[in-house]
């Protein structure tokens, strides 16, 4: 298996993901349409990887280039990464969610079909555990969405089960990410939010940075030790790593159909975050306590097992580590790829 179409490879994920199959000698082929990334994201990727790398400008709905695509390209298994993630915006516009989410999905699902691909790792989220009744986040417990984000990924699990069950060569993988954080060692690639950031890592950065004043701290009063909330961060290195350990997995595994939680099996709360970025930051974050966010949970993190025995992949990089590639990309680059 050489050949990887890498649908929104120039994202957040899926640029350290290319990364890391380029060192592992695969081949890739990214499909993006630039409307979450930057185009510089490529120069910064062939910089670093010091090789060409190919790229097709174009939404995945667009049926008649993916096939233009499918017949120049030798593809061997795809991962699929584009979609829209904002789990507030898809509340305010669902029709957005489930036609870019859905039929994005969908259409590639047709044409790899088609061209006889039946090899994909598809990117879910730890969201779709819904709102659960204990911790850590097993791969077998009950799934629930409270937004229309979380459906489009449950809806697209469940297309990709039914697919495995309609015809038995299909080999389709479901990670569910829990929450990552860090940057490419280089500092030169990593995320990039449009706007105010809704997540906790790239808006503390920018608080450092100079760019916003302060941080909201959203409740102080769950029923944790602090506090506030906690989450299961994991180094986007490491959930990279993860896509190569899925690939190979995909090439032995009998299962059509299989779901796995990438994240480290920790949990810190935000105090804890605003600390480790502290110390690397070597400052003091300014924050406010304000009211809790609508729908957040207290705590969630993974139980990391079937990874680790399955797909022989473990999180290695720990909260420090993950602070200061965030920090070290923001510091490189405050204006993102505008700089
Ligand atoms: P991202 O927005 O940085 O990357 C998505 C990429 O897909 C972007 O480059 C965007 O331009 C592209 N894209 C979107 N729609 C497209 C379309 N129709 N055609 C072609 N390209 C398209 O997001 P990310 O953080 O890298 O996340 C990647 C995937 O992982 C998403 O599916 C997301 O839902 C999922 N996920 C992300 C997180 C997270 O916290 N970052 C957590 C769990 C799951
Ligand atoms: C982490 C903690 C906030 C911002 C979200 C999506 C999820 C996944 C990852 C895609 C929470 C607190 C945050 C801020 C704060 N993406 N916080 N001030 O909510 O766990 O997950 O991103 O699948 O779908 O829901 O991550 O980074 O937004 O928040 O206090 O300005 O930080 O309340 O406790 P979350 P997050």
């Amino acid at each position: 298996m050489k050949n990887i179409l890498v649908t929104g490879g120039t994202g957040y994920i899926g640029s350290h993901t290319v990364l890391e199959l380029l060192e592992n000698d695969y081949n890739v082929i990214i499909v993006d349409n630039f409307s979450n990334s930057h185009p510089k994201v490529l120069d910064a990727l062939e910089t670093i990887a010091n090789k060409k790398i190919k790229l097709f400008r174009t939404d995945i709905r667009n049926k008649e280039k993916l096939e233009q695509i499918f017949k120049e390209e030798a593809i061997d298994a795809v991962i699929h990464f584009a979609g829209y993630k904002a789990v507030g915006e898809s509340v305010f516009q669902p029709l957005k969610y489930y036609n870019n989410n859905l039929t994005g999905t969908i259409t590639l699902l047709e044409v790899m079909e088609k061209y006889s691909v039946r090899k994909l790792v598809f990117s879910s989220s730890a969201t779709v555990y819904g709102t659960p009744e204990k911790m850590p986040l097993i791969e077998g417990e009950p799934t629930g969405a409270t937004n229309p984000y979380t459906r489009t990924k449950l809806m697209i699990e469940n297309i990709l089960e039914d697919l495995s069950v309609a015809k038995d060569t299909w080999r389709l993988l479901s990670l569910r990410y829990f929450n990552p954080l860090g940057a490419h060692n280089s500092g030169d690639i990593g995320e990039n939010p449009n706007g105010i950031p809704n997540n906790l890592a790239p808006y503390i950065t920018q608080v450092a940075i100079g760019k916003l004043d302060k941080l909201h701290v959203f409740g102080n009063d769950y029923p944790t030790e602090d506090g506030t909330c906690i989450r299961d961060y994991v180094h986007v290195e490491d959930l990279a790593k993860g896509h190569v350990d899925a690939l190979q997995y995909l090439e032995t595994s009998k299962k059509g159909f299989d779901i796995f939680n990438l994240g480290s099996g920790k949990g810190y709360s935000v105090f804890e975050i605003i600390s480790s970025f502290e110390e690397v930051i070597e400052e003091k974050i300014p924050y406010e306590i304000t009211g809790r966010r609508a729908g957040d949970l207290p705590v969630t993190y993974a139980d990391t097992t079937k990874a680790q025995n399955d797909l022989n992949w473990k999180a290695q990089k720990n909260i420090q580590e993950m602070c200061r590639d965030s920090w070290n990309w923001q510091k490189k680059h405050p204006n993102g790829f505008e700089d």
